[in-house]
C-alpha cells in the first residue's frame, strides 16, 4: 500500500474524514501523528473540567533562607560552587515559546529592550551571565536551548548572526521541541492555510523526551554533567548559575530542586506548589480551583502561595528518568485560524480547539521528595509576559535596573 492510501486508511479509522485531498507531504505528517492517543486526549478533553483535582493536597514547606545561618547559607554556596568548578554542572534555556502574548513577531529569546541605556535581547541578558559564570569559576559551561519547530531557524539565525555573544559556539547546542495538533471540539484535526495539519507545541514539559531523542542527554553524559538548570527565556532576574540552590540539592540528597517566591496576590498567573498523597506538585494558574485559590489561614496568609517561577534543577538521573516517562498533558481552550473543507480561511471570534501540553513541573511527583528554596521576588523573578501593565517590558526593566544597583 503507498503511503498516500495509508494515511487515507488511518484518517477512516480515526474519524478525520474532513480531509479530502492528501497529497505526500501531508500524508508524511499524518503517518507521524499518534491518532490513537489524539482520541484518548479528545476524550479527556470533552469528560473533564479543566480545574485541578485537588483532593488529598496540602501545603508545602519551603526552606527559607532568612531562617537559617549565615554559615549554613555559605556552606551550601560552597558545595554547589565546588560542582560547578568540577564541571558538573550545565544549562538549559526553554525557549520554544513565540512573544505573542508581548505583541513579538520571532522567538521570545529575540525581544530586545534598553538596559541602562543599551539594547539587549533576552538571549543576550542570559548569554551574558553565563559568560560572567565562566569567567568566576574558570569553566566552560555547557548551554542547551531548546527550541520549537516554529522558531528553530529563526533562533539559530539570530545567535550566528551576533556571533553567539561572544559565546563558544560548540557549548551552545540547540534542540527542537515536539508538537501535538490542535483539535476541534468535534474532535477533528485542524487544517491550516498550508493545507497540513494545525501542529502547536507540546508543552514544555516535552523537554525531556526531547532532550532523549535529541542527543542531548547522551552530550551531557559525554561531557559528566551531573546537574542541569532548566530555566525560562522571560525572567530578567533569573539567576541560571545558582549554586545556593545547587548545594542545597545535593545536601539533602534530592534529584531536584526548585526555586519559589510567594505569590502576590491570589490572581497572579503563577503555578503554586503542594502536596499532593505526599509529593510535590504544581497546580497552574489555569487550573487552579477557586477553594485553593482563595485559601488563607488564620493570619490571612495564602496557604498556597508558594509559587513555581521556572528555576528548576534536575540531576541527570531525574532527567533521564522523566524522558522515559510520559508526562501527563494538560489541555487548554484556544482560538486558532483554520481552513475549512471549501478551503475557506476561518478566523474564529471565540475559542474553536483543544491544545494539548505537557508541563516540566510534572516531573517533580517522579520523585518522593524535591528541594525547595523560597527566594525574593526583588532578586529572582522579573517575568516579561506582557506588551504593558503587570510582568510587562517596563516592570521587569525597573526591577532589573534595581537589582543590579543594588549589587554593583
Ligand atoms: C510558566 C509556568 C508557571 C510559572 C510561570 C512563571 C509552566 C507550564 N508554567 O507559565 O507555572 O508560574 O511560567 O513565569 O511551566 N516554553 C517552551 N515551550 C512551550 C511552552 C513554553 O519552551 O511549549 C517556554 C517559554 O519559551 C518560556 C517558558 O517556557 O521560556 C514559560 O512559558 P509560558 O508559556 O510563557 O509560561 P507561563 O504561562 O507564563
Amino acid at each position: 500500500m503507498n503511503k498516500i492510501d495509508k494515511a487515507r486508511e488511518i484518517l477512516k479509522k480515526y474519524n478525520q474524514n474532513h480531509i479530502k485531498n492528501i497529497d505526500e507531504k501531508l500524508a508524511d505528517q499524518i503517518l507521524k501523528i499518534d491518532f490513537e492517543q489524539l482520541q484518548e486526549l479528545y476524550e479527556q478533553a470533552n469528560s473533564k473540567t479543566l480545574e485541578s483535582d485537588i483532593d488529598n493536597i496540602e501545603p508545602v514547606k519551603a526552606i527559607n533562607p532568612n531562617k537559617i545561618s549565615k554559615e549554613e547559607i555559605e556552606n551550601y554556596i560552597k558545595i554547589g560552587e565546588e560542582n560547578v568548578r568540577a564541571g558538573k554542572f550545565a544549562v538549559a534555556i526553554m525557549a520554544g515559546g513565540q512573544g505573542t502574548r508581548l505583541g513579538h513577531n520571532g522567538p521570545k529569546g529575540t525581544f530586545t529592550l534598553t538596559l541602562n541605556l543599551e539594547q539587549k535581547s533576552l538571549f543576550q541578558i542570559i548569554i551574558e551571565k553565563l559568560q560572567t559564570a565562566q569567567k568566576q569559576y574558570n569553566i566552560k559551561l555547557p548551554c542547551y536551548i531548546m527550541t520549537s519547530p516554529e522558531n528553530n531557524d529563526d533562533t539559530v539565525k539570530f545567535f550566528e548572526k551576533n556571533n553567539y555573544f561572544g559565546y563558544q559556539k560548540e557549548y551552545i547546542k540547540f534542540f527542537e521541541q515536539g508538537e501535538q495538533p490542535l483539535l476541534d471540539k468535534d474532535g477533528k484535526v485542524l487544517i491550516g492555510e498550508d493545507g497540513l495539519i494545525k501542529l502547536a507545541s507540546d508543552g514544555n514539559g516535552g523537554i525531556f523526551c526531547s532532550m532523549a531523542k535529541n542527543g542531548i542527554i547522551d552530550d551531557m553524559k559525554k561531557k559528566s554533567i551531573e546537574w542541569v538548570f532548566i530555566g525560562s527565556v522571560d525572567n530578567l532576574l533569573v539567576k541560571y548559575v545558582d549554586t545556593l540552590l545547587l548545594g542545597i540539592a545535593i545536601s539533602q540528597n534530592v534529584k531536584i530542586a526548585t526555586k519559589t517566591i510567594i505569590k502576590n496576590s491570589p490572581y497572579e498567573k503563577v503555578g503554586v506548589l503542594c502536596k499532593r498523597n505526599g509529593k510535590v506538585k504544581v497546580i497552574e494558574y489555569t487550573e487552579i480551583p477557586k477553594k485553593m485559590r482563595f485559601a488563607v489561614d488564620e493570619c490571612g496568609e495564602m496557604i498556597y502561595g508558594e509559587s513555581h517561577i521556572m528555576c528548576n534543577l534536575f540531576n541527570i538521573q531525574a532527567i533521564e528518568k522523566a524522558s522515559t516517562k510520559e508526562l501527563q498533558y494538560h489541555i487548554a481552550v484556544k482560538k486558532s485560524k483554520y481552513m475549512n473543507e471549501d478551503g475557506e480561511i476561518i478566523e474564529p471570534t471565540e475559542e474553536n480547539c483543544y491544545k494539548f501540553e505537557k508541563f516540566i513541573f510534572d516531573s517533580f511527583c517522579l520523585f518522593d521528595k524535591i528541594a525547595i528554596l523560597r527566594g525574593k521576588r526583588e532578586e529572582d523573578f522579573a517575568p516579561i509576559k506582557n506588551e504593558s501593565g503587570p510582568d510587562s517590558p517596563e516592570t521587569a526593566k525597573k526591577m532589573y535596573e534595581e537589582y543590579i544597583k543594588r549589587n554593583v
